[in-house]
């Protein structure tokens, strides 16, 4: 059977039960009580102000783009080491990405370097920084870089749902941060978003633009061009049942990791990500980087098994599509590129398979 790098696991029949009564109500709709309801209880769960379910994260950033009103030439800054979907709505409205390498201690953006990317774009329109593999970027060194110009800070914090940094649910502290519960995250909705905030003049722009901008009119009137973005009642339903048994997600991620660090332990040439003090990261995926061993050829062996293994993301600024962009850099992505590796990661992986995998990283480490 193949094995994913980080699987759905539905939690008995709930989720099933809740899409049952999404489908009594009749709300097959994108709005409806199971929408309302996840808004609510994940407000309630993150310690938010404010919710807004999304069809995607990407749609989420989407709406932030459009809030603010991204044009053509706005630079934003960007994290290096990330997923495109971080930047790609703000580009496709025009933006120009400035991107800023990675703390080695944390894997996420260098507060360090984005003071020096503000000193060289103060006028930049936000700050977009990703909490990497489940493990929060440090809010506040950033929020404070970003106060000093009163830049907007945003979270894309698609990775580290349930993730805490110093006692906070992630993003918090940014001016709004973004969740994704694409079927392979920690919680799914199969595919889905979500903006947070507690910006509340912000969220209802945000809530009218996702609904393509209509104002409060009988008719379909419009002062502005918004989009289609809000999650339906049947995926919230799924959510629902997803996020109120986020601990039990937690708790088997943990396990997972450290069943990883077990088998780590007696092998000094694999090492593990970080973990950053001011954390608790929520284990999403356990990724490491080798030393002496190719991990591109690690991941060409297990996916020729049947396992599926990725290389870290590859920065941005290497990306072909933004060769011309600016970026602040130490080389700390560009390394962890040429020696990472996410592992499977989940929650139900069983022993056997992380030794079979482990087995097959001994042999390539003899070669
Ligand atoms: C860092 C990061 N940002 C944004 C996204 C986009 O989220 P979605 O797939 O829900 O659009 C993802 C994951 O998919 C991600 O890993």
């Amino acid at each position: 059977m193949r094995v994913f790098l980080s699987p759905p696991m539905m939690n008995g029949d709930d989720e099933r039960r809740l899409v049952g009564e999404a489908f009594d109500s009749n709300y097959i709709a994108p709005c409806g009580p199971m929408v309302d309801l996840f808004e609510r209880e994940a407000a309630e769960r993150f310690g938010f102000r404010q919710t807004l379910a999304t069809v995607s994260g990407t749609t989420a950033l989407e709406l932030l783009a459009r809030a603010l009103e991204i044009r053509p030439g706005d630079k934003i800054i960007v994290s290096d080491l990330t997923f495109i979907g971080s930047v790609a709505a703000f580009v496709s409205l025009g933006a120009e990405p400035v991107f800023v390498d990675s703390d080695p201690a944390t894997w996420c953006m260098d507060p360090n370097l984005l003071a020096e990317a503000l000193k060289r774009y103060p006028q930049a329109k936000a700050v977009i920084a990703t909490d990497l593999y489940g493990q929060s970027c440090d809010i506040d060194a950033l929020a404070a870089c970003c106060d000093a110009y009163g830049t907007k800070l945003i979270v894309d914090a698609a990775e580290s749902v349930g993730a805490t940094y110093r006692g906070r649910p992630s993003g918090r502290g940014a001016w709004a941060a973004i969740y994704s519960f694409n079927g392979n995250k920690i919680i799914t909705t199969g595919g889905g978003g979500m903006l947070l905030s507690d910006d509340e003049a912000m969220m209802a722009l945000c809530r009218k633009l996702a609904s393509q901008a209509r104002e409060p009119f009988p008719w379909y009137e419009h002062e502005r061009v918004g989009t289609y973005g809000r999650l339906g009642n049947i995926p919230a339903a799924i959510g629902v049942g997803q996020l109120r048994h986020l601990e039990d997600a937690l708790r088997d991620k943990a396990a997972v990791w450290d069943a990883w660090q077990t088998r780590f332990a007696s092998r000094p040439w694999i090492h593990p990500m970080p973990t950053a003090d001011y954390g608790v990261p929520n284990r999403w995926l356990t990724t490491v980087t080798l030393e002496g061993v190719d991990p591109f050829k690690v991941v060409e062996a297990l996916v020729a098994k049947g396992i599926e293994a990725r290389p870290l993301w590859k920065p941005m600024r290497l990306q072909p599509v933004f060769r011309a962009c600016d970026a602040v850099c130490s080389g700390v992505d560009e390394a962890l590129f040429q020696s990472g590796l996410c592992l499977p990661s989940g929650r139900n992986l069983a022993p056997e398979t992380m030794d079979e995998i482990v087995q097959l990283l001994d042999s390539i480490a003899c070669q």
